[in-house]
């Protein structure tokens, strides 16, 4: 399945003021949103993508042919500011999954398909799930599944993982799925095993780390009056971005060395977004995406 790209006419509506400005998209994914930001701009635009997955990056320089477009291996952040100009006019991202990454059974991401227990968006670097899970203590696990899936029987979910690795090591996402859902029923649509992965996945993967490095990078090279469009799609995520878009916080960060004491001043230029019934009916993935909007200071 490809992806289908989410919320796409209202973001880059929001995002694109000045067609003959420099546009980045943290979040390139099969460039959905990237293509139509390419459509906005003027032969003097451009546009500067990233994604933390090789997979992405080679799909878009095998399709991608514009002098107006360049794109880098991994996230935004202060490594990734030697490709930049500041003065950049606005910022997308939409964080979380590709369809395409969560179709693909080999990247371990979807507990609906069997494949090996990988689950990390950029495979050149960090643990894959397995491996952290044949790491972990009961403890830390259990602290992932409540703090990043928010999963209310995180406790037995930890011991039960734990004891199945004592006995045999478990490297497939159809064992992990089979043994929660064994142990808890399915009751309605969702799977049991349905926040364990989104915990397990955020945390290798420092999501949220990276989510708060992206936005401060993003501070760091925005441009007065430019704007950052950001589509979350789970809760944590959010609350993130609301609370790092609040007025008037200073914010100090070891890994923006530059200028580490930022002032941030942004309106929000929308109420939060939500994909209509009818881009929910044709895109199920896009029930729980959450579009903000900000614009800096003048
Ligand atoms: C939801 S998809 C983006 C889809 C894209 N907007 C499109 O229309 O095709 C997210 C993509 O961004 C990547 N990604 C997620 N978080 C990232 C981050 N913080 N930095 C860089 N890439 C990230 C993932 O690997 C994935 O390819």
């Amino acid at each position: 399945m490809t992806h289908i790209p989410v919320l796409l006419e209202e973001s880059v509506d929001l995002l694109v003021h000045n067609p003959n400005g420099v546009y980045i998209d943290g979040t390139f994914g099969r460039g959905g949103h990237s293509k139509k930001i390419l459509s906005k701009l003027s032969s003097k635009g451009s546009l500067i993508a990233f994604d933390k997955d090789l997979e992405a990056v080679n799909f878009a320089k095998s399709t991608i042919s514009d002098k107006r477009f360049s794109i880098f291996h991994g996230t935004l952040n202060s490594k990734s500011i030697k490709h930049l100009t500041y003065g950049v006019d606005g910022i997308l991202f939409d964080f979380g999954l590709c369809s395409t990454q969560l179709d693909d059974a080999e990247r371990g991401f979807s507990f609906g398909k069997a494949g090996p227990l990988d689950m990390r968006m950029n495979q050149e670097s960090g643990i894959s799930a397995m491996e952290w899970l044949s790491k972990a203590t009961e403890k830390e696990i259990a602290d992932v599944l409540w703090k990043y899936g928010e999963e209310k029987h995180s406790k037995s979910i930890a011991r039960l993982i734990t004891n199945t690795q004592q006995r045999q090591p478990i490297t497939s996402t159809a064992k992990l799925a089979g043994l929660i859902e064994e142990k808890f029923p399915r009751v309605g649509r969702k799977h049991p095993a349905t926040k364990t992965f989104q915990a397990i996945r955020i945390y290798i993967n420092d999501e949220i780390e990276d989510l708060k490095i992206n936005l401060l990078t993003a501070d760091h090279l925005l441009s007065s009056g430019g704007i950052i469009v950001t589509i979350a799609f789970h809760s944590l995520e959010d609350r993130e971005i609301k609370e790092f878009f609040k007025p008037s916080r200073t914010e100090v960060h070891k890994d923006i060395p530059l200028n580490p004491i930022i002032e941030k001043k942004y309106n929000s230029i929308t109420n939060k977004l939500k994909p209509t019934p009818e881009e929910i009916l044709n895109n199920q993935r896009s029930r729980s995406a959450i579009l903000r909007a900000y614009q800096k200071n003048e």
